[in-house]
């Protein structure tokens, strides 16, 4: 059984992977014996995290790159191969909403800035259609891979306020069965394509929408969230943990097109 899970010296690029949800990831792969290269925007953030593997024992590397742009993301994976081997795995979290781009007494639906709902729009979507253009095409040459793409619970029926993510994320949906279907039908059948659709995390992106900023009391938006999650909690990063490396290892090999939610029940419950 334990075989079924192995992901052992598996290359696992992630983008986002400076950030809470993706370090997460990152160090519970690496932990599963992955070598992981941690990509980010932020320098830093990518460091840290890889710092922070390779002092527990395993193997990672920080890359720079930002998923807007494709020569980045070219040379983010010319780096991987050179430092880690080829890339058996590919998981596109880079993502995240704005404020600018949200509904609020300050700002209605009617002055809500295209660039903002474009610059979101273009995060979650375009930054995951670029990188998985980058990547899966060496995927397709090799006859074999696996991507997943983080979605959001945004992406099943819209959430209030984030009009542009909750767009976005129903495009990855859509993006994760169209690729699933083209690289299955056209490349290989051993390459797979999924996603995951996370609940309520409480994260440095949606910190403001849920607790106070002052006090740290929920606001009624995160109280309703609560509320409507039957488990009654918002998740923690770890909760992930199990369903990303069934995705990832052999444990899932009939398996892809699907997005599957990791919400404490959240999308099961119809508020009644
Ligand atoms: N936090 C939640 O509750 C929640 C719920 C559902 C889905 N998600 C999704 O999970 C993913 C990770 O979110 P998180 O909560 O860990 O957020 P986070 O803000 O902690 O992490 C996002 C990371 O992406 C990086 N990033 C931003 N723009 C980038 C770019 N252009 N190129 C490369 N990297 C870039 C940021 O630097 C950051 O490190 C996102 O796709 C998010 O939409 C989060």
């Amino acid at each position: 059984m334990k075989e079924l899970f192995d992901l052992t010296g598996r290359v696992i690029a992630i983008t986002g992977a400076g950030g809470v949800l993706c370090g997460a990831m990152a160090g519970a792969l690496a932990k599963a014996g992955a070598k992981v290269a941690v990509l980010d925007l932020l320098e830093d953030a990518a460091n840290k995290v890889a710092k922070k593997i390779k002092s527990s024992g395993g193997t990672a590397i920080a890359v720079k790159c930002n998923v807007l742009e494709k020569d980045t993301l070219e040379s983010a994976k010319e780096k991987v191969i050179a430092e880690l081997g080829e890339i058996d795995v590919l998981i596109n979290g880079a993502g995240g909403n704005k404020k600018e781009a949200t509904t609020s007494p300050d700002l209605s639906f009617f002055d809500l800035p295209a660039d903002a709902v474009r610059f979101v729009f273009d995060l979650n979507f375009i930054g995951t259609f670029l990188t998985a253009q980058v990547f899966a095409a060496d995927m397709a040459k090799r006859g074999q891979g696996i991507i997943l793409n983080i979605s959001s619970m945004a992406s099943l029926s819209p959430l209030t306020k984030v009009m542009g993510y909750s767009a976005a994320k129903a495009a990855v949906n859509n993006f994760t069965q169209w690729l699933a279907v083209h690289l299955c039908q056209n490349y290989s059948k051993n390459i797979r394509v999924n996603a995951i659709a996370p609940g309520f995390f409480l994260t440095e992106q949606n910190r403001f929408l849920l607790t106070d900023e002052k006090t740290g009391e929920l606001t009624p938006r995160g109280r309703t969230i609560i509320d409507h999650t039957p488990m009654g909690k918002f998740g923690q990063p770890e909760e992930l943990i199990g369903t990303v490396m069934w995705l990832l290892s052999d444990a899932s090999e009939f398996v892809t097109g699907i997005v599957v939610p990791i919400d404490g029940g959240f999308s099961a419950f119809s508020g009644v």
